[in-house]
């Protein structure tokens, strides 16, 4: 497995919709693994597979042991979403230290393949909707910012401009921190 480098905002990978994964294979197996284990090196709870430059529809999501199990979505699409939404923060791997309040459905039923590349269907509420939500909009090249009013999302881009000062590129580095580290 690989931490791969992390695309950040400005990449226009991340504004590509993905195409759809025609056959789950080998490579597909090792690009989920890769995203897995550049999720978690980079402490993220979810990575779809165009932040790591690969526009193809692939994500993982991973909100912690309290609402196993990890889900690895090839192909995902919500077919039902609730009418009832949720207002909470969010981030992303892609636009690190940025964080905007975003409004979601609480509960919606998912479909995808597995690594496997077999079908499944379940039905998310809560924290790990919300994920998911995040991650198929980004495999339609959408940005958690775009959820925002014009005012909030040109104030959080402008801010983070001022963040990356000095910095050239949109393709990072992960750096895992030492276990233990808070
Ligand atoms: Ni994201």
């Amino acid at each position: 497995m690989t931490v791969r480098k992390l695309h950040l905002l400005g990449s226009p990978v991340l504004r590509r919709p993905a195409t759809p994964v025609a056959a789950v294979d080998d490579a597909v197996r090792e690009l989920v693994d890769d995203l897995f284990e550049t999720m978690r090196a980079a402490k993220g709870v979810g990575l779809a597979a165009n932040q790591v430059g690969v526009a193809q529809r692939i994500a993982v999501v991973d909100v912690g042991e309290e609402f196993p199990p990890p889900l690895v979505l090839v192909n995902p699409r919500i077919v039902q979403a609730s009418d009832v939404t949720e207002t909470a923060e969010e981030g992303c791997l892609s636009i690190p230290d940025i964080y905007g309040d975003v409004e979601r459905s609480l509960a919606v039923t998912l479909e995808a393949l597995d690594r496997d590349g077999r079908p499944y269907r379940t039905e998310l509420s809560g924290f790990k909707a919300r994920a998911v939500q995040h991650e198929i909009d980004h495999l339609d090249g959408i940005l958690f910012l775009d959820h925002l009013s014009a005012v909030k999302r040109h104030l959080l881009i402008a801010k983070w401009k001022r963040s990356r000062k000095g910095q050239s590129g949109y393709i990072k580095d992960v750096t895992p921190e030492p276990a233990g580290e808070l």
